[in-house]
């Protein structure tokens, strides 16, 4: 882990033209965080064709900077283009700088935006194994409390290919996640 208590993070929304920030920190992440941040093994010119996407996808991208340098990211992206009250949530932190608090406060950070933007649920998609991520959706969840496991269903289009699947409802207060699914 690396310190950054000298440099205070700065989270802001990236412009279309600044998509390169963010290839650039994508291609900087190891192997396993790759794999973690999309749920498989990418190569990357995958990540290049991914980021070239961004711009025209119904997506929100912020970037958290440390002493200007992009080490952090959030994507914010509508699940589907007739509804834009439903968003789903992706982030990143490089290696170096994971397990500071950062993604903690990328998911913090991200919920407050998606209020502004008149979402109202949210929801997040990883591998089981994905141990941080869930440390930090725990850690969320323990702000809104209430938390409910359920088996997914097979015949959901939404869980489906999912190993955890969580849904917040972000305009219910302390009634937060509507559901935590796992396999
Ligand atoms: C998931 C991710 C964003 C978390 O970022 P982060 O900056 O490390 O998050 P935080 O520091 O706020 O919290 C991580 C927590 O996981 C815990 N953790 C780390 N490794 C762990 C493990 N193997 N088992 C259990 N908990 C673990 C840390 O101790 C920390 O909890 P704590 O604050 O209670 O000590 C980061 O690991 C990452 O970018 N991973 C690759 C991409 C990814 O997985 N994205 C999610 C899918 S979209």
């Amino acid at each position: 882990m690396q310190e950054y208590d000298s440099c205070v993070p700065v989270i802001r929304q990236l412009k279309c033209n600044e998509m390169s920030l963010l290839h650039t920190h994508l291609l900087r992440l190891g192997q396993l965080s790759r794999t973690m941040r999309f749920n498989r093994p990418v190569t990357d010119q995958f990540i290049e064709e991914y980021c070239s996407h961004l711009a025209s996808d119904n997506c929100a991208v912020y970037g958290l900077f440390l002493q200007g340098v992009l080490r952090g990211s959030v994507e914010i992206r509508l699940r589907t283009v007739s509804d834009a009250s439903e968003a789903e949530l992706t982030l990143s932190v490089e290696d170096l700088w994971q397990n500071a608090g950062l993604g903690t406060v990328l998911v913090a950070d991200a919920f407050s935006t998606a209020r502004t933007m008149d979402i109202t649920t949210v929801c997040l998609v990883c591998l089981r194994e994905n141990y941080p991520m869930r440390r930090v959706l725990a850690k969320t969840a323990a702000r809104f409390r209430t938390m409910t496991s359920v088996r997914p269903d097979e015949d959901d289009p939404e869980t489906f290919g999912a190993d955890v699947f969580v849904t917040f409802l972000l305009n219910s207060g302390d009634q937060g996640i509507r559901r935590f699914l796992m396999r």
